[in-house]
């Protein structure tokens, strides 16, 4: 008899799925790597709670924060495999797939954020969603979080100071060869590791938005903070062309809607949190604040920027030039 009973149990399990019925909402999984009161965090939980209110009982979002189920390392091959369907690196990660998306790490090319966005949405930007459509990976939106700040244990006022040190750096060259061009020395490690390198002095410093320093808390194992406006980190939400095509045209449309919504919270809290960590980190008072006259800035400008010419032919001349026209 009990034979019997797993026999029915699973033709009503048959029938149940062809028919739709009782079937189990399909789970789309949404991992990143920073914590949940950041940007992206929140984002992501945007996107979970839209999709679950719009296709109640179709589909099911989990989000995995702080590289708990895919880190830096693998993210973007787990979402090939269709491990994980929704991911948002930084701009900085997706250079195995693509080189042109290495205009964002170009220290000091966007004068702002506003640039940044200018840039984002105009065609140029718009294009670069597509440019790893032929590994597979198709580019939803971009996601804002910040420009980045320099942080260290010494105060990094010329680019004489940093010469020597260990920076932290995420996977790429852009950004390997402006600390080079320093005299540092780069180290290319995911964001999970990056407190404990801190902690243990295993490196000197590293560079990130005021949210990412703030929430991951490297201004607890950094003396110093160079308020450089160097560069921006911001993120490509993105999907696989396997896992987005196999998707019912109207559900598709609105997942996107919901991924559309998302965003532009996102993009609100990462306005906000750039002034407010800010603020929280300077009121700990356990990171100095170092602030740039034009003069200083010039200076790290002037060492930096030659770093461009080396990627022009990588990243495209008219890319290059797209996102200087942003800043106007
Ligand atoms: C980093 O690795 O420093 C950042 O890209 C982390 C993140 O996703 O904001």
């Amino acid at each position: 008899p009990l034979k019997t009973v797993a026999k029915m149990l699973a033709l009503a399990s048959v029938f149940a799925t062809s028919f739709n019925v009782f079937a189990a909402p399909v789970e789309i999984k949404f991992s990143h790597v920073v914590a949940e009161n950041t940007p992206k965090g929140q984002m992501a939980l945007k996107f979970k709670e839209l999709v679950e209110q719009r296709l109640p009982g179709e589909y099911t979002v989990s989000v995995f924060p702080n590289s708990q189920l895919f880190g830096d390392n693998n993210e973007l091959a787990a979402l090939l495999l269709n491990d994980v369907q929704f991911v948002a690196p930084s701009l900085s990660k997706f250079e195995r797939y693509t080189k042109r998306l290495q205009v964002f790490d170009l220290p000091f090319l966007f004068n702002d954020m506003d640039a940044v966005n200018r840039f984002q949405q105009g065609e140029a930007g718009q294009a670069l969603l597509n440019s790893m459509s032929r590994k597979g990976i198709v580019g939803l939106g971009y996601l804002h979080n910040g420009m980045k700040q320099f942080t260290a244990n010494t105060p990094l006022k010329q680019p004489s100071d940093a010469k020597g040190l260990k920076f932290r750096v995420m996977a790429s060259d852009v950004l390997a060869a402006q600390f080079d061009a320093v005299g540092a020395i780069p180290v290319k490690k995911p964001f999970s590791e990056v407190f404990t390198l801190l902690q243990t002095r295993a490196i000197d410093g590293q560079e990130n938005t005021w949210s990412n320093t703030y929430s991951q808390k490297f201004y607890e194992v950094q003396s110093h903070i160079t308020e450089s406006n160097h560069g921006v980190l911001d993120y490509m939400v993105v999907t696989s062309d396997a896992f987005w095509k196999s998707l019912p045209a109207d559900k598709r449309k609105v997942i996107k809607e919901a991924l559309d919504e998302s965003i532009a919270l996102g993009n609100k809290i990462a306005a906000e949190k750039d002034n407010e960590d800010k603020q929280l980190i300077l009121d700990s008072k356990l990171s100095q604040l170092v602030t740039l006259s034009p003069a200083e800035r010039q200076q790290w400008v002037d060492v930096m920027k030659p770093v461009w010419s080396k990627f022009e032919d990588q990243v495209g001349k008219d890319v290059i030039e797209a996102a200087v026209a942003a800043n106007k």
